[in-house]
């Protein structure tokens, strides 16, 4: 994929640094493992483009070491630019993406994280939802019904309010709410203990106490505790709007940084600050849920962020033994101290898509993560 014609690595259990010039395929390595993860890439939906020139297809394939042991699990992913996806777990073909996920799940910090902070709510409703499909099993259920339910309701608000429609839409109002606060319900009690770990995590590794989280359900639950009630009370404008206005399609998270809205006032520095807070946040829930942690990409670690917070991000990386790609150019790695501060971890060099070479230091940590 991408200028990486042919790569292979065998990366270290712990932290693994990836370095090279711009435009050397850095990124796409970590895009690389992501995909693996995910079936998609962190950069673009289209595949076209990840997909190397004059090429029709690309395929990523992992040998998982669970607890450090030899090669247990193989997991593989190819698509081609004609829209197939073939995933395998161990020779086996995979319907669902998200086995892939389940397998190897993946955090990452690189430049489209900022819409974390900058972009729309669907990124922020992502990131609970991470965390629910990997820590709570009724999930991915709860979340099927909710989305079926809002399917049909919307094809119904589109159609309009014949008499015949209105009481398909009676119907799928009262689905679409039973199971709206069932989705919630999960998300607001994930939110609850995310928030907590976040602000003491930003405020333990990153010295910040001026991050503060705020759920927003999608709906005004003061107004109406009943998103049912909600729903038949705001006919008029659904209708009117075609779409469902109201439920947990629509919830956000709020991000504020000493009170204010952190897209309006963060420096780019102080963004990316509030990217790692939230995404050690996810590291830790999952590992205090799942007793692993995450692989965890991290682009371009020593951009924008001074020596202090690299620092700061680093003992994060000592306290959690997360398997870790952290991708800088050249002369960042050398200036940053980051590999001082890793006594084991593996570099890889990279020029032109290719691997020159590795260095090693030894002897290498054991973990209990499952690593690539
Ligand atoms: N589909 C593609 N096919 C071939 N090369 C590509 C493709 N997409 C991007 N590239 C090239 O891949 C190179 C590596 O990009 P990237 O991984 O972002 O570099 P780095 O992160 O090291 O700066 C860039 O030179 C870019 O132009
Ligand atoms: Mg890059």
């Amino acid at each position: 994929m991408r200028n990486l014609l042919s790569l292979h690595i065998e990366p270290h259990s712990g932290i693994n640094f990836v370095v090279g010039a711009n435009g050397s395929g850095k990124t796409s390595l970590l895009e690389a493992i992501s995909m693996l993860s995910r079936g998609r890439s962190f950069r673009t939906p289209q595949i076209r483009k990840v997909i190397s020139h004059e090429h029709r297809d690309l395929t990523v394939f992992g040998q998982l070491a669970v607890d450090g042991e030899s090669p247990q699990h193989r997991i593989g992913i190819r698509r081609t630019s004609g829209g197939e996806t073939l995933a395998k777990i161990d020779g086996e073909r995979k319907d669902r993406l998200s086995d892939l996920a389940l397998m190897l799940p993946t955090v990452d910090v690189e430049s489209s994280s900022f819409e974390l902070v900058d972009g729309g709510p669907s990124v922020r409703r992502e990131l609970l939802d991470w965390g629910l499909f990997h820590v709570e099993h009724r999930f991915l259920e709860v979340w099927k019904r909710y989305r079926t339910a809002l399917e049909q309701r919307n094809a119904l608000l589109k159609a309009g309010d014949g008499p015949a429609l209105k009481q398909s839409l009676l119907y799928w109002d009262s689905q679409l709410a039973e199971h709206g606060h069932a989705l919630d319900s999960l998300r607001q009690d994930y939110f609850d203990k995310f928030a907590v770990t976040l602000s003491a995590l930003a405020e333990r590794y990153l010295g910040l106490m001026s991050i503060t989280v705020q759920y927003l359900p999608g709906w005004n639950q003061l107004h109406y505790p009943s998103l049912l009630a909600c729903l038949q009370q705001n006919r008029g404008a659904e209708l009117e709007k075609a779409r469902s206005l109201y439920g947990p399609h629509r919830a956000d998270l709020e991000i504020r940084w000493e009170g204010q809205p952190a897209r309006d006032i963060c420096s780019r520095g102080q963004k990316k600050l509030v990217i790692y807070a939230v995404r050690l946040a996810q590291v830790v829930m999952y590992q205090q849920a799942r007793g692993s942690t995450p692989i965890l990409l991290l682009d371009d670690l020593p951009a924008e962020l001074d020596k202090s917070n690299i620092e700061r991000v680093s003992r994060f990386l000592c306290d959690y033994p997360c398997q870790s790609f952290i991708t800088a150019i050249d002369k960042d790695i050398r200036d940053s101290g980051l590999l001082s501060m890793f006594g084991s971890h593996r570099m890889f060099h990279v020029e032109h898509g290719q691997l020159i070479h590795a260095t090693s230091t030894h002897p290498e940590r054991r973990e209990t993560t499952p690593h690539v």
